[in-house]
Formats: structure tokens, sequence, C-alpha cells
């Protein structure tokens, strides 16, 4: 068969229904089948084509999906990335101004410790000032009120106290008679026994020390301790009368410390007294004159030898002071 004449075959070919009246060329039914065959196959791949593109769309469509999630989380990492990194800058920030309000607390602190500093240096200085003025006048030695105030600190410790009370009552002690600046020397120095008038007279030294000593607050216990140093445990004391707790713990300590020491020093109307007989004097007055549980810690001291160490302490440290001097 030449080329022409399968030419002519496939342009004649019907694929209509086959009109069965029509004389059948011969190879015709053969050329149909083939070409049925050929179309079948060609719908299939047509087919396949189809569907490997319908996958291909799905795998696509997954994909850009998938991409969509990711640049979604790419974008909240930014996000929180930049959020985090606002949030450090804040916390920065705040560090930095807790760090300048510490630094400037710190130095408010400073200023205080140095303002406080020197007015306790102030203080201590218009101590010694009124200290001057009232040995002078009184003739009470300096060694006087140095073994009472040391002799009030070691009380203070001994009953617990705190180390800053220790010391305020112990600089507070030493103003005790300050106020008998005021008192006329004849009746101060008088060597015999004082007429009523006398004694009201020397009263108003307890009185006019509260007065002197102001109202700072440097000086509220010594205010405490001048004013109420002669009131007695059991109320029969002056100037006010006051008994037990009613008398501030300063002065309940002074009074002891001070009673014991004028009574075994000399004195214009009287002889030292030794120890022995000072303390027995004092643990009599438990109850009566003293608050008995400072007189059984003061006698606790006297029993270690605490108060003989302090008075020769004392003693010592006047004689480095004042080579040849006696204390009066
Ligand atoms: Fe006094
Ligand atoms: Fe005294």
């Amino acid at each position: 068969m030449s080329n022409d004449d399968t030419k002519d075959m496939v342009e004649t070919v019907d694929v209509s229904p086959r009109d069965p009246d029509l004389p059948q060329a011969p190879g015709a039914d053969v050329f149909r089948q083939l070409l049925h065959q050929a179309v079948r196959v060609a719908d299939m791949a047509n087919s396949q084509a189809m569907r490997m593109a319908l996958d291909f769309a799905k795998v696509y469509e997954r994909e850009q999906s998938v991409r969509k999630e990711f640049e979604n989380q790419l974008k909240q990492m930014t996000l929180m990335e930049k959020q985090a990194t606002r949030y450090a800058e804040d916390l920065a920030g705040m560090l930095r101004s807790e760090r300048e309000r510490r630094q400037e607390l710190e130095r408010a602190l400073d200023q205080e410790r140095i303002a406080n500093e020197e007015l306790r240096r102030t203080g201590l200085q218009g101590i010694s000032h009124l200290l001057l003025a009232a040995t002078i006048k009184d003739r009470t030695t300096g060694t006087h009120l140095q073994r009472v105030r040391r002799y009030v600190e070691a009380i203070a410790e001994r009953l617990g106290l705190p180390e800053e009370l220790v010391e305020e009552f112990g600089y507070s002690s030493v103003m005790h008679d300050v106020g008998k600046i005021h008192t006329p020397d004849h009746i101060l120095q008088s060597e015999h026994h004082l007429s009523d008038d006398e004694f009201s007279v020397i009263k108003q030294h307890c009185i006019d020390g509260e007065k002197m000593l102001g109202t700072a607050r440097f000086f509220e216990t010594a205010r405490g301790i001048a004013r109420e140093h002669h009131e007695r445990w059991d109320g029969k004391g002056y100037p006010d009368g006051k008994k037990g707790e009613e008398i501030s713990l300063a002065a309940r300590i002074v009074s002891i410390a001070d009673v014991f020491d004028a009574l075994t020093s000399k004195r214009p109307y009287k002889d030292a007294w030794s120890a022995e007989a000072g303390l027995r004097a004092i643990e009599t007055g438990a109850g009566e004159r003293f608050d008995p549980e400072i007189v059984a810690g003061f006698v606790a001291l006297a029993r270690e030898g605490v108060l003989e160490r302090i008075s020769s302490e004392v003693a010592a440290s006047n004689a480095d002071e004042h080579p040849g001097s006696s204390a009066k």
C-alpha cells in the first residue's frame, strides 16, 4: 500500500456509525479500530496529564500554605523579638533610674550622717562648757562626774541596754547637777546642816537643770536625769515625789551611781567612806531609795571588781593629765 493510498483511506474514514448499506472498503475496520485505540490512548494520556496537573496543583497549594504559615511564624517571631528588645530597654531604663535613686538616697543619708555628727559634736561641746561652769561653781570635781559616767555606763550595759543608749545615759549623766549653777554659794558650800529654807533652795537645782538643758532631742535624757536624780523609788524624793517606774530608767541608774560616788568621796562636810560601806548603804536603800533591780546589778558589778577598776582608771587618767595635782 502506497502513502497516497493510506492518505486517501484516512481522509475517507468516517468515524460516524457505519452505513450498513454501503460497501465496506477493505481494511477500514482495522483502521477504525486502530484509530479508536489511538483516541483511547490519547484520552488516557490526557486524563493522566489532568490528574498530574491536579496533583501538582494540590502539592503547590500545600506548599503555598506551608510557606504562608512559615511567613506568619516569622512575622510573629520578629514582633516578639521587637517586644523583647523594647522590654529589655525598659528594664535597663528602670534599673538605671533605680540605681540613680539609690545613689541619691545614699548621698542624702551621708549628708544626714554628717549633720547628725555635727549636731552630736555641738551637743558634746555644749556639755563640756556647762560642766566647766558647774565645776567652777559647785567645787564638784571632774573626777566625780567621770566616775558617775563610767558607773552609769557599766550599769546600763549590765542591764542589757543597747550600745547607743549606754552611751547616751553616760554623757547625759554628767549634767545631773548642772542646775546648781543658780544655787547661791553659801548654801552649796555650807559645811553645816541645812535649814528647811536652804534645803528648798537646793531642791530647785533639779528644776533649773531641766530648764537649762532646753528642748533639743539630744538633751532629752539629760533633762530627765537633771529633774529626777533626787527622786526615790518609794516616792519620798524631790522635787516631784515621783515613785517607782514613774522615774526614768536613766535617772534611777544615775541616782545610785551619784550617791555611791558621793559617799565614797571626800566632801567639805565629810570624809570619804570605804567602798564596802558605800555599797552597804546602797544595798540598804534597795526598794526604798533605789530601784532594787538596779541595786542588784550594781552590787554584782562591785563583786566583780568593776567599780574598783573604774575608780582607779579615772584616778590614773587624771594623774596623767594633771601630774602633781590631786582631786578636790
Ligand atoms: Fe543633785
Ligand atoms: Fe553628783
